[in-house]
């Protein structure tokens, strides 16, 4: 079930007496933020605007608040409660944020702070850190134009991430698309901020929204069980449904790369059950009209549909016939002009063709020479989707007419 949080219009001025509380905007987070009880900056994960949240990855184990202000309102609190206690945590503090107008000027901002139980009636609190304040422009669906950046298969691939992360933040995207993989396996929480919130040290979302997508290697592992902790997909079974501008965008899991039965999963895995779930959700997600009054609809999924080889006797899916299965009718009927997937490490863009119902974009590989970051630009007249080297080579390059 999900944590929501207690908010309160708490003024600025009256409401939290701390020094840090200013209008000031620092250039950056103090050192005191990232090296006491925080780790790195602040995560902005969604991208919905109705359904953000902020993760702030922890060294020590703490609680803490947000604030935030929207179209420059006054400063609003928003504590990580759960039935009735606010989080101490270990590894990361998660904000569910109340929801925000679409097109909303968004800032905010996070305070941690550590906590010593000696007793019931002896509750210590450390000093407050509060980081630097960010401002993020939120999704707004009656925009004519938007432009974002898809990531694939980074695999904690330091020297990848640090080229992506240059490339988007000179790009100012609408939102960034992390679309599976982000880690080789995950079996220690003490590791997972490092994998999901700030991957080699790096801020990827402070200033534009994050949608996230899980992968097949990050469902590996016993930690993997806690990946929704350190991540935020606003639907079930890592699934989202939002629109940018004329764009519409659906975001689905497609599980290992093997079958559930499989001999090498000791029975640990169900993936078919969370397929049903998800193919449910499709059909009923496809008939609302905000999906279909717009002119570009786009289907995000790890594992691609399709490849250039469907072999089935192939050990594991390079795609996911199982998936496809489930999903192509649905998603045809609906209008999805493309999926677009990572997976393979190898780039490809796979047109429609009579066996091919659906155009299929996949993105490349975790290693620097092998990665792959793809712009998807779009006016209500045509979407452009560029899928570049991290040397600035063009891969790819093509325009989806609206549907
Ligand atoms: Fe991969
Ligand atoms: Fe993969």
């Amino acid at each position: 079930m999900k944590r929501r949080n207690f908010l309160t219009g708490t003024l600025l001025a009256g409401g939290l007496a701390h020094p840090s509380l200013s209008n000031a905007i620092p250039a950056a987070p103090s050192d005191r933020f990232t090296g006491a009880v925080a780790q790195g900056e602040p995560l902005l994960a969604g991208p919905d605007p109705t359904n953000l949240a902020i993760l702030q990855a922890l060294i020590i184990p703490a609680s803490g608040y947000a604030e935030i202000s929207v179209n420059d309102g006054e400063w609003q609190k928003v504590l990580p409660e759960h039935q009735g206690m606010v989080a101490y945590e270990t590894h990361t503090l998660k904000f569910f944020l109340p929801q925000i107008p679409s097109g909303a000027k968004l800032r905010y901002r996070v305070t941690v702070f550590s906590v010593t139980y000696q007793s019931a009636y002896k509750i210590q609190r450390g000093p407050l850190v509060t980081s630097q304040e960010y401002m993020v422009n939120c999704l707004d669906p009656s925009k004519k134009t938007t432009q974002f950046i898809m990531w694939n298969d980074t695999h904690e691939n330091a020297k990848t991430l640090e080229a992506l992360q240059e490339k988007t933040r000179k790009i100012k995207p609408d939102f960034l698309l992390w679309n599976g993989d982000q880690t080789n396996d995950v079996y220690a929480a003490e590791k997972m901020a490092n994998q999901y919130i700030c991957p080699a040290g790096l801020p990827i979302a402070t200033t534009y929204p994050l949608a996230y997508l899980r992968g097949n290697h990050d469902v590996r592992g016993p930690a993997a069980r806690l990946v929704e902790k350190f991540t935020h997909s606003p639907g079930a079974d890592f699934t989202h449904a939002f629109r940018s501008g004329p764009v519409a965008c659906l975001t689905m899991d497609t599980g290992e790369d093997k079958p559930d039965h499989h001999p090498v999963f000791q029975g640990m895995v169900n993936f078919d059950a969370m397929r049903a779930r998800q193919t449910k959700w499709l059909a009923s997600v496809v008939e609302k009209p905000w999906f279909h009054s717009a002119p570009f609809k786009l289907l995000f999924c790890h594992i691609p549909l399709w490849w250039t080889q469907d072999d089935p006797n192939r050990e594991y899916y390079n795609c996911h016939k199982p998936c496809r299965d489930a999903w192509q009718d649905i998603l045809k009927k609906a209008g999805i002009q493309l999926v677009v997937s990572g997976h393979t490490h190898q780039p490809a863009h796979l047109p429609v063709t009579p066996e091919r119902p659906i155009a299929q974009l996949v993105g490349g590989g975790p290693q620097l020479e092998r990665a792959t970051i793809t712009h998807f630009v779009a006016n209500e007249k045509n979407l452009t989707i560029t899928m570049s080297t991290m040397d600035d080579k063009v891969v790819h390059r093509f325009t989806v007419d609206p549907a």
